[in-house]
C-alpha cells in the first residue's frame, strides 16, 4: 500500500538547482512539486543538515567532513557555487529549515537518512526525534524516513516507531521481506535499474509500497508504473511533472 504522492523531486529540485538546498526546494515547488526527497546527515553537534556526501569537495568546496563540522560552520558554507554562479552563497540548510518550508507550502517529504560512516544509529535516532517533534501522528504531511542503513532505520524505529520507515536498497537482497518485517517498514525503495517485473510483483503481493529512484526518462517511468511501482523520484522535474503518474 502506498498513501503518498507518486512523483517526487529528487534532492529538492533535481538537476535544475543545487541539490539539498532551499533553492532546490523552491525550484521543485516552482515546478509544481508538492513531494520531495532529500538527504539528511548529522553535523558534529548532532544537527541534521541537508547533505549527500560525508566529505566536502563536490557540493561544498574545500577539505573537511560534515560529521566533524558544527552546524553553524556548515550553515556558512557555499553549497551553490558548484552548480552555477547564480547560486553562489546558497547555504547548507538544516532539517528544521527544510521542514518548515515544506510544512508552510504543503510539501510532503521523503527524508533519506544518510549517515556519515560510523554514525548510523545516532543519525537514525536524531532524525526520527526531530521528525516526531515537527509532525504529530496522523498529520497528512508526516514524512517517510528511508535509508540504505538498516542500523539507522532500526534506531529510528526505537526512537519514534510512529514515524514511518522505508528500507532503501540498490539491488533487492534475498532477505528483503524479512528486513521490511523487522523494521516494520511500509515500503521498499529501490534502484529502478535493477528492478524486474517479477520482483515488483512480489513486493506488491507482500503488501508493501514500492518506490524507485531515480527515474529520468518518461518512457521508463511509464514502464515502471506498469509493473506496479507506486512512486518514484526524478531529477528531470522539467520533463516529468508532479502529475505524470495521474492523480
Ligand atoms: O532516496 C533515493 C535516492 O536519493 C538514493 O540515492 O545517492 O541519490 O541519495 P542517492
Ligand atoms: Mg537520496
Amino acid at each position: 500500500m502506498w498513501f503518498y504522492p507518486r512523483v517526487l523531486a529528487h534532492r529538492g529540485g533535481g538537476t535544475l538547482a543545487p541539490e539539498n538546498t532551499m533553492a532546490a526546494l523552491r525550484c521543485g515547488l516552482a515546478h509544481g512539486f508538492r513531494a520531495v526527497e532529500f538527504d539528511v546527515m548529522l553535523s558534529k553537534d548532532s544537527v541534521p543538515v541537508l547533505m549527500h556526501d560525508p566529505d566536502f569537495g563536490r557540493t561544498v568546496s574545500g577539505k573537511g567532513k560534515v560529521g566533524e563540522t558544527s552546524a553553524q560552520a556548515l550553515s556558512r558554507l557555499d553549497a551553490g557555487s558548484w552548480f552555477g554562479t547564480s547560486f553562489t552563497g546558497e547555504p547548507v540548510p538544516d532539517y528544521r529549515q527544510a521542514a518548515d518550508f515544506c510544512k508552510a507550502n504543503r510539501i510532503w517529504m521523503n527524508v533519506e537518512i544518510k549517515p556519515s560512516p560510523g554514525a548510523e544509529a545516532e543519525t537514525g535516532r536524531v532524525v526520527a526525534e526531530w521528525t516526531r517533534r515537527f509532525f504529530a501522528p496522523g498529520d497528512p504531511l508526516m514524512p517517510l524516513l528511508s535509508s540504505f542503513s538498516f542500523e539507522a532505520l532500526a534506531a529510528a524505529m526505537a526512537e519514534a516507531p510512529e514515524v514511518p520507515r522505508a528500507f532503501l536498497v540498490d539491488v533487492m537482497p534475498p532477505d528483503w521481506r524479512e528486513r521490511l518485517e523487522v523494521l516494520e517498514a511500509v515500503a521498499l525503495h529501490t534502484n529502478h535499474k535493477y528492478l524486474l517485473p517479477e520482483r515488483a510483483r512480489a513486493v506488491k503481493q507482500a503488501g508493501y509500497g514500492l518506490f524507485c529512484y531515480t527515474v529520468n526518462a518518461p518512457e521508463r517511468a511509464r514502464e515502471l508504473l506498469g509493473w506496479g511501482v507506486d512512486a518514484f523520484c526524478t531529477d528531470r522535474i522539467d520533463l516529468i511533472g508532479p502529475d505524470f503518474a495521474g492523480a
